[in-house]
């Protein structure tokens, strides 16, 4: 039986609708490509995050705007139906913020975002959620939303104790790293190097560059995701590896905001930090197996029996 979430988590982030084309290859600067299908789904870093944090057990508040629009109603009471608390989700007077997504046959993607309603998230509005972030086992929130929002929630959870993650993605050059302290940091082997410039495969070798990176912009851990690789836990004392769950992914898109909801619920019923990766690197390679970044995304009991099949895989062949 999976131990039930004590987990309480804020998550602060964005909500779209992601077009999703599904083509042979992906297009090169100046092509035109045919797809060969398009659907419509429900996404953006913030709604998959809470998704994933609720399928997982934790009881998640979302912070966000939607459009007056027929999507954002839509999108409001799916959000319901899974058991996120929407009482801090805005309507606001803009259409729905919506992604273009391309998936290639090997899973691959790319992503161009429309802010939309995700724009109209300002520092004055997040002041007045201090209350419900104040109260909150962690914040979790990404970049896909105003800076000076993301900032000011921060600065809210640091101000009150509470633990922050943060996923900054997509990389923003104006975060502003030494005003906020950050408990763990997650980031995919492109970021990290954008964001540290340093190659994460190299980690354990140049620890030590690592950590001063990590000091210089008051990080306490970096988790580094890196597909099929292991991923890395980076903190003061030590590098760490935590293998990959193997599969053979059909749509990648979203696998990052699962990890970070599993990631951030696990960190707040107070699991070690090389288990939660644990569960978190399950949970994402589990959604991968679906199209769609949230039609993926499992819950708990599924990636409890596929962490005890490996275990048990692993005894058989010991
Ligand atoms: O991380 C995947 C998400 O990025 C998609 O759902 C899309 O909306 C963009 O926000």
């Amino acid at each position: 039986m999976a131990r039930p979430s004590a987990a309480s988590l804020v998550v602060v982030g964005s909500l779209n609708v992601d077009f999703i084309a599904g083509v042979t290859h992906l297009p090169k600067p100046g092509d035109t490509i045919v797809a060969n299908q398009l659907t419509k789904r429900f996404g953006g870093k913030g709604g998959n995050q809470a998704l994933s944090a609720a399928r997982h057990g934790a009881q998640v508040m979302i912070i966000g705007c939607l459009g007056d629009d027929p999507d954002g109603r839509d999108y409001r009471n799916h959000l319901r139906r899974e058991g996120v608390n929407c009482s801090a989700l805005n309507t606001v007077r803009s259409v729905t913020g919506c992604a273009h997504i391309t998936v290639d046959g090997k899973g691959e993607n790319q992503i161009v975002v429309i802010p939309g309603a995700n724009g109209t998230l300002t520092g004055p509005s997040i002041k007045m959620q201090r209350a419900r972030i104040a109260v909150a086992g962690a914040l979790l929130l990404q970049l896909e939303i105003p800076l000076e929002s993301a900032v000011e929630a921060i600065k809210i959870a640091n101000e009150s104790k509470v633990p922050v993650i943060l996923n900054p993605s997509p990389v923003n050059g104006d975060f502003p790293w030494n005003e906020v302290r950050l408990d763990a940091v997650l980031v995919n082997d492109n970021e990290a190097r954008e964001i540290f410039g340093l190659t994460p495969s190299a980690a354990a070798q140049h620890h030590d560059s690592w950590k001063e990176r990590l000091t210089s912009k008051r990080i306490r851990h970096l988790v580094i995701t890196r597909g099929a690789q292991p991923t890395l836990l980076i903190s003061k004392t030590a590098v760490t590896e935590v293998p990959a769950h193997p599969v053979q992914p059909v749509d990648t898109v979203g696998a990052g905001d699962t990890f970070a909801g599993v990631f951030a619920t696990q960190l707040a019923e107070g699991a070690e930090l090389a288990e939660a990766i644990r569960w978190a690197n399950t949970a994402a390679a589990l959604s991968t197996l679906k199209h769609g970044a949230q039609e993926g995304i499992p819950y708990r009991g599924d990636v409890q029996s596929a962490l005890q099949e490996t275990k048990s895989s692993a005894r058989t062949r010991a």
